[in-house]
């Protein structure tokens, strides 16, 4: 018998099939089949045609082999096509209910797997984001100055104008206000006092004396607010550090090294300072440090040749103002200006970020623009 040439679609007598023990190779070719076609069925639209080919009523092969086989099957053939039917229709129907559970529980183990946190997996890496430069650079300058003594303090950036002004020896209509007009805060009618965006870190020099007796060594960082139009040195608010220094005997010595070390630290052992003589109410004498010019090494000469840009050929570059404390500021604090001396600083930050890191444009440090900020991880 060609098994190949097996069908339920035709009679026994046409698959010449005329003895009972021709019956059971039969069966076993059509089981077979079966398995085969099994094994290829793994989800549920494909178990449901399966299912039908085999099991359907009218047209599957059971019902086929019962109409074409069994039913004008002669006498003789009629027991054995029916044993081995019966036997066949279990084994079909036992193997695709078993393999509907299968495919089902399969089912469900792979909606499971897909939920299922496998913790052993590297995690997803979020960005953290770093310290904004400014931020990076308040460190630095933190870092240097405690490495000498001074300790950090901050104060309000709200303040009164005895603090930002009047105690810093600059009264009501000294001239240097000008520079410093501010924003002043809109009171209810009644307040006590106005109240200003301080113009500068310094008034911190008078809340630390209020609080503190002698000796002083503080750094105050800060963001500090004038009211300047925007350009590409200018803005509304802008970041600094105030010092003070204030003990029996600080010399003007003392104040020179300090400012000299700390520069040298800041931009590099190969600079120089100087400094020239400025004016500031709180101090005196005052001065302006300069630093030799970064860019060209002092020289006032581009790398190229030509005049350095930065420093327009000076081979300086303006730093900050200094000096030592003024007398009158001690009056307001209550300590004995005949037995304490001492020395002060205001440095602007973002100034002196621009020109280590090579900015041009003091705007970037407020637009946070992440290419900007990535630069400085
Ligand atoms: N407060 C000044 C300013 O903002 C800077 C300054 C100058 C601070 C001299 C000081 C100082 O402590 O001694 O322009």
């Amino acid at each position: 018998m060609d098994s190949a040439r097996i069908t339920a679609a035709e009679t026994l007598a046409a698959l010449g099939v005329t003895q009972p023990d021709q019956v059971a190779p039969l069966f076993a070719e059509i089981r077979s089949r079966f398995g085969l076609e099994s094994t290829a069925i793994h989800d549920e639209p494909a178990w449901k045609t399966f299912r039908d080919a085999w099991l359907g009523r009218k047209s599957g092969i059971l019902a086929q082999i019962t109409d074409n086989w069994l039913k004008p099957a002669p006498p003789d053939l009629k027991r054995a096509v029916g044993a081995g039917l019966n036997e066949l229709r279990a084994h079909v129907e036992s193997q695709i209910e078993s393999r509907r559970q299968a495919i089902e529980s399969g089912a469900e183990q792979s909606a499971l797997a897909r939920e299922h946190v496998d913790l052993s997996l590297p995690g997803v890496t979020r960005p953290i984001g770093s310290h904004h430069l400014i931020r990076q650079v308040f460190q630095e300058i933190e870092d240097i100055f405690v490495s000498i003594g001074f300790s950090v303090v901050e104060g309000p950036e709200i303040e009164t104008p005895y603090y930002n002004f009047e105690a810093l020896n600059i009264p009501e209509f000294h001239p240097v206000r000008d520079d410093m007009d501010t924003f002043y805060l809109e009171l209810p009618k009644g307040a006590p006092t106005p109240l200003l965006l301080r113009t500068h870190t310094s008034p911190m020099q008078i809340r630390t004396m209020e609080k503190q007796k002698p000796p002083v060594r503080v750094i105050v960082p800060g963001k500090v607010y004038r009211r300047d139009n925007p350009d590409a040195t200018h803005s509304f608010v802008f970041h600094q550090v105030e010092g003070l220094a204030v003990d029996s005997d600080i010399t003007f010595c003392d104040f020179t090294g300090t400012i000299e070390y700390f520069v040298k630290q800041f931009f590099g052992p190969g600079v120089k300072t100087r400094f020239r003589p400025s004016y500031f109410p709180f101090t005196e004498p005052s001065v302006e440090f300069d630093v030799s010019c970064i860019f060209c090494g002092g020289s006032g000469t581009a790398a190229g040749g030509g005049t350095c840009s930065k420093c327009k050929g000076a081979g300086w570059i303006e730093l900050f103002g200094a000096g030592m404390v003024d007398p009158a500021v001690y009056g307001f604090v209550n300590y004995d200006a005949k037995k304490v001396s001492g020395f002060a600083f205001g440095m602007g930050i973002d100034r002196l970020a621009m020109l280590k890191y090579q900015i041009d444009d003091i705007q970037v440090f407020f637009q946070n623009d992440v290419r900007f900020l990535r630069q400085f991880p």
